[in-house]
């Protein structure tokens, strides 16, 4: 491809140098063109087309259903990694050693207590409060119990801040869905680790000891892993667009989580079973859920299926369905549910309104079957979305610092009422 781009505006033309990754993926630069044309800008709306940033953590090709975290396939990492590894290798570039992970796993632990004035903060929700809401709001008022500001100047400041974080997390976690539950928090137990702590503090029962399952284990570690990291989706362009003010890591966290939240995004997972519990109500007709979905006249949406940026397949959906079929096959569950989501995913596959759009199922329409399968309650789906994508969040949070990236702050082409006179409310 050349070089440079010809853009032909008011009859002159303008040349705008490309960029090409290392996949080969081409960008028009154009942050000059404002200036060069006095005032042109560009509208793209819902950025479909816009590049926000040059970033070397994640790549994915949607239309080869590709995707890698520095490098490395998600196939491999899947299969070869655990979560704390690939944490490490998203936010420091490279695979740890085993001396280097063995310091980040005793670290994590020792940075796994919150303040006790956070369980006040729990205590003031009502039992009816969204685990989302509540987990934002607990990772934003972190900011107020750790007060100093990272120095991104400083390698030794950073990792604190990311064992910090990876720390307390899945401490806050657990507590927002145990507190809905009426349970007592727990700690876990410093000794386990990271999915065994997390699973146990979710999990254990005041009256009984807290059994592992090693299936369930390794499900969710491929879980989180599958999550950690997906370029610039809405959730992490949030997190970057607020951190490109400044504000800290907290509080930027803070705010992805709450982008992760809408149904159209992390919280896709809670929707499909959502969808499949209300179709099952309704008779289990999946027929007549097909027919909404492609009704133009009908918002309905096949939740969990289709995606902005993969139109072939979801690569991550290929490996946790066969996560989905073993957890299933070792719990012995048996839920109609489950053979809803079967009925509604061959038929999908097969027809052709999704076939001619590319739409496939994603991985948020498996996740949620087997965090049932797990127990875990529907409304806690994005939280478990929300941790494995922390590690994603901050790499691309702690990029963009490093970068110097200016501050986000996209333009408009107004559309509104021209100036006008005000009128005293006496005469409107
Ligand atoms: N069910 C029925 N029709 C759909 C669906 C769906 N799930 N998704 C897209 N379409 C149709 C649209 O109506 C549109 O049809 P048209 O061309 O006839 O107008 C066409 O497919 C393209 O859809 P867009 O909305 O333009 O695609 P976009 O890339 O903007 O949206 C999105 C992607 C948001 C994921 C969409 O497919 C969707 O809403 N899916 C359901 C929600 C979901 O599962 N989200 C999770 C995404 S994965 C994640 O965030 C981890």
């Amino acid at each position: 491809m050349s070089e440079i781009a010809k853009l032909e505006v008011g009859g002159k033309v303008y040349e705008f140098p490309i960029y090409t990754g290392t996949e080969d993926e081409s960008a028009i630069d154009i942050s000059k063109l404002r200036g060069v044309t006095e005032g042109v800008i560009t509208i793209d709306r819902g950025y479909k087309n816009t590049g926000s940033c040059l970033s070397e953590i994640t790549f994915l090709e949607g239309e080869k259903g590709i995707l890698r975290y520095r490098g490395y396939s998600i196939e491999e990492l899947a299969e070869k990694a655990d979560f704390l590894e690939v944490a490490f290798l998203l936010i420091f570039g490279e695979l740890p050693t085993q001396e280097q992970l063995d310091k980040f796993n005793s670290d994590i632990k020792k940075n796994s207590v919150v303040d006790d004035d956070i369980k006040k903060i729990i205590d003031a929700f009502p039992k009816s409060a969204h685990p989302m809401g509540v987990l934002s709001s607990l990772t934003s008022a972190l900011t107020a119990f750790n007060p100093g500001a990272v120095d991104i100047d400083s390698e030794e400041d950073m990792y604190n801040s990311v064992v910090g974080i990876l720390g307390k997390f899945p401490v806050l976690v657990a507590w927002t869905m145990r507190k809905k539950q009426g349970l007592p928090l727990d700690y876990g137990k410093k000794s386990l680790g990271y999915i065994e702590n997390l699973l146990k503090m979710m999990f254990k029962q005041p009256n009984e000891k807290y059994i592992q399952n090693p299936i369930i284990v390794n499900a969710l570690d491929k879980l989180l892993i599958l999550h950690a990291d997906h370029e610039q989706n809405c959730s992490t362009s949030t997190v970057r667009i607020v951190g490109s003010s400044h504000a800290g890591l907290f509080a930027s966290l803070s705010a992805g989580i709450s982008a992760l939240w809408g149904p159209l995004h992390g919280g896709a997972n809670q929707a499909v079973l959502e969808m499949l519990e209300g179709i099952k109500k309704d008779g289990g007709d999946t027929n007549k859920y097909m027919a909404k979905a492609k009704d133009k006249n009908d918002p309905f949406r096949l939740m969990g299926f289709g995606h902005r940026v993969y139109k072939n397949f979801d690569p991550r959906a290929k490996i946790i369905k066969k996560a989905a079929d073993e957890v299933l096959g070792n719990l012995g569950v048996k839920d109609p549910v489950l053979d809803i989501a079967e009925g509604l995913e061959s038929q999908a596959l097969a027809d052709d309104y999704f076939v001619a759009r590319k739409l496939y199922p994603n991985v948020d329409f498996y996740s949620g079957i087997i965090y049932r399968a797990m127990g875990i309650p529907t409304d806690m789906f994005t939280v478990m979305f929300a941790l494995g994508r922390l590690p994603g969040w901050i790499a691309q949070w702690k990029e963009m610092r490093l970068n110097n990236e200016p501050i986000g702050r996209p333009r408009q082409i107004y559309t509104g009422e021209s100036l006008r006179e005000f009128v005293p409310v006496e005469k409107r």
